[in-house]
């Protein structure tokens, strides 16, 4: 993978059509009047959203860096998703529209019907007892019940946590148990490349134990015999058929502050973060990123490939289109089964506008060449975007032209977790620069950094950090206000630390290069190091472990291992296949390791911590830097 093209335009101009259709034209006088006084523009753009009472103050920073926004503001996310839209022409709108894997199955919602099925969950789940902060646990595929699942937590008050139906049951336990959930919502089967991969048998492994889950309620998708506990599981069919899960239900209204959902995502150490995002705020960042980045027309179809288990879908799938009044996409299936033109004949078939996607999907789909995508008519795209990693250029140009037609902006969009919406990225009228993401969003200042927190010139590489406090930004760490300070604000004290190493030019563009701690993107998902060490190690044949990944052509990092085996056990093939199998049972199969180094030692500071970067070094054939503090 080369990183300089020398054919490549540097920049790419929207051309007049983009521009004549581009909600926001005059960007840089936008831009300049947001960042003049950004409370005041998401003041104003909060007022696009309806509010059952308004706020008495947009920011609440007294408690900084435990931000608040539009505090005194009762609403509910769900008023904005789908109840406004059912006063007027968008009722009878498509909200969602979604295809199966095998191709023999769509559904297709309106806002009127989605608002029928996600009160029938949400009537289903008051019936089983969940209230008002409860947590309920999704652990859904790419289905409309996964759509129904978060609005009909979020219509009652109750707290999501979707956990990404491809964590085995050791992290479902421990994310299960970590927020406490009353519920969880699942499936009893997935379809993953025509075959089931069974939700509901992981999810008997994970409450075995639960001291708080009460009931399972599990949707029938792909026919698989399942065992049903009879006090604690219930088919969601025979309780929809019940009069309990009849009638209207109330979108209660909630404090701006209220918790919305928590998302589990890697952190340096092992234990997960617990990321807390809340109903006003979130609502009003995602509303207005999706809405000017992606220039949301009625007449788009958005699609974005993410899986709901992780922010991007929860924001650019879920929340962001319908508080668009958009029309969504989910496809249930991934991007190469059973064909490699999956995605792009369902591009021509549902005529879908936008194409938000992952640079390792375009280098995974771009490896089967050109013809696959030419022999269908992709006219119907307008705009594109990409998320999670850096964009190579080849695969920058190959979107660009084989799929996009030139005709087409691709959206590099920087942002996390933690961050719940856009924080560098374009619009469309902006000239953009392949492979980086812009600038960063109205009301939003970045700063790179050197390691003491001062500013570096630009064209340096330094630290990424955030200046402003912006809507949709975590509230904490559920549970752990202090390592929310640890992380995030106590890095370089009056920024946001976001853990990226970037540089900007002499244009104000950022360029995002990477993790500078212990995450490692693969195939733009976020594993820690540590968790995939402890993973590793908990083989038996294992009796130390460090993971640290390595730059691979199609999923951006791949994770090399290096281990030291207990005594008596050998270091050959079987080995290694045994320690893969054991971290996608026990971990993810996401987490599997590329690479299984068997060594004697490891390389760790005279205080016992593993030296990754001495290994990173080694692997790569670059001097091992400073070795001082390396223990022997
Ligand atoms: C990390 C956050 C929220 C988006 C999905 C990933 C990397 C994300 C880009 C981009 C370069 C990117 C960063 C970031 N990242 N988008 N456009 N260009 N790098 O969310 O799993 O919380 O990961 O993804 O390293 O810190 P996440």
């Amino acid at each position: 993978m080369s990183n300089t093209d020398a054919e490549m335009p540097a920049i790419y101009p929207p051309s007049p059509a983009v521009l004549d259709q581009a909600w926001i034209k005059d960007w840089r006088s936008y831009a300049k009047n947001a960042n003049l006084d950004p409370v005041t523009y998401w003041e104003g753009r909060a007022r696009e959203l309806e509010w059952s009472r308004l706020w008495t103050t947009v920011l609440d920073d007294s408690q900084a860096p435990f931000y608040k926004w539009f505090t005194g503001a009762r609403t509910n996310i769900v008023t904005n998703a789908i109840d406004r839209h059912l006063q007027g022409p968008r009722k009878n709108k498509l909200a969602l529209l979604w295809e199966s894997e095998d191709g023999q199955e769509t559904r297709t919602f309106s806002y009127f019907s989605l608002n029928r099925e996600v009160t029938t969950m949400a009537n289903v789940l008051k019936a089983l007892g969940v209230r008002k902060g409860d947590r309920v646990t999704i652990y859904l595929p790419r289905i409309p019940e996964v759509f129904f699942a978060m609005l009909a937590c979020a219509k009652i008050g109750a707290v999501h946590s979707v956990i990404f139906a491809g964590f085995s049951a050791d992290a479902l336990t421990s994310r299960i148990d970590d927020s406490e959930s009353k519920v969880v919502i699942t499936s009893d089967g997935s379809w993953i490349n025509g075959s089931v991969f069974p939700l509901k048998d992981i999810v008997d492994e994970a409450v075995r134990f639960s001291p708080t889950v009460e009931n399972v309620l599990v949707v029938k998708r792909t026919g698989t015999k399942v065992h049903m506990d009879p006090l604690r599981d219930h088919w969601y069919h025979d309780l929809t058929a019940l009069p309990i899960a009849r009638g209207t239900c109330e979108t209660v209204q909630v404090d701006a502050e209220d918790p919305l959902f928590i998302l589990y995502t890697s952190g340096s150490t092992g234990k997960p973060k617990a990321v807390l995002h809340t109903h006003g705020g979130y609502m009003v960042g995602t509303y207005a990123t999706l809405h000017d980045t992606f220039d949301i027309h009625d007449e788009d179809r958005f699609w974005c490939t993410a899986d709901a288990g992780w922010i991007t879908g929860h924001s650019y799938v879920v929340y962001g289109p319908l508080l668009c009044g958009a029309t969504s996409f989910m496809y249930e299936g991934g991007p190469s089964y059973p064909h490699p033109d999956r995605w792009w004949s369902l591009i021509e078939h549902f005529g879908i506008t936008t194409l938000y996607t992952a640079p390792t999907a375009i280098r995974s789909l771009m490896r089967f060449g050109d013809a696959w995508v030419n022999r269908h008519d992709l006219s119907s795209l307008r705009l594109l975007g990409t998320v999670g990693e850096p964009i190579n250029p080849e695969a920058w140009r190959w979107f660009y032209e084989v799929v996009g037609g030139s005709r087409a902006p691709i959206m590099d969009t920087w942002w996390q977790t933690e961050t719940g919406m856009f924080q560098i990225a374009g619009v469309p009228a902006m000239p953009q620069k392949p492979g980086s993401a812009g600038y960063p969003v109205f009301g939003q200042r970045a700063e790179i950094v050197d390691d003491k927190g001062n500013p570096v010139p630009d064209g340096t590489e330094g630290f990424l950090t955030l200046l402003n406090p912006w809507p949709a930004m975590m509230r904490t760490l559920y549970n752990d206000d202090q390592r929310y300070l640890d992380s995030y604000w106590n890095v370089f004290p009056g920024r946001y630390a976001t853990g990226d190493s970037a540089r900007r030019d002499s244009d104000g563009y950022y360029w995002v290069i990477g993790r500078t701690d212990d995450i490692i993107k693969v195939s733009g998902h976020r594993l820690g190091t540590a968790e995939i060490e402890a993973a590793v190690a908990s083989a038996t044949a294992v009796a130390e472990a460090a993971a640290i990944g390595l730059p691979h052509e199609i999923k951006g990092n791949a994770i090399h291992v290096y281990v030291v085996l207990n005594p008596g056990h050998e270091g050959n093939r079987t080995t290694v296949e045994e320690i893969r199998a054991h971290v996608a049972a026990h971990l993810s199969p996401i987490a599997k390791p590329d690479e299984v180094v068997f060594v004697e030692s490891l390389p760790k500071t005279r205080s016992g911590k593993i030296m990754r970067r001495v290994l990173r070094a080694r692997a790569l054939g670059h001097d091992e830097g400073d070795l001082s503090t390396l223990d022997d």
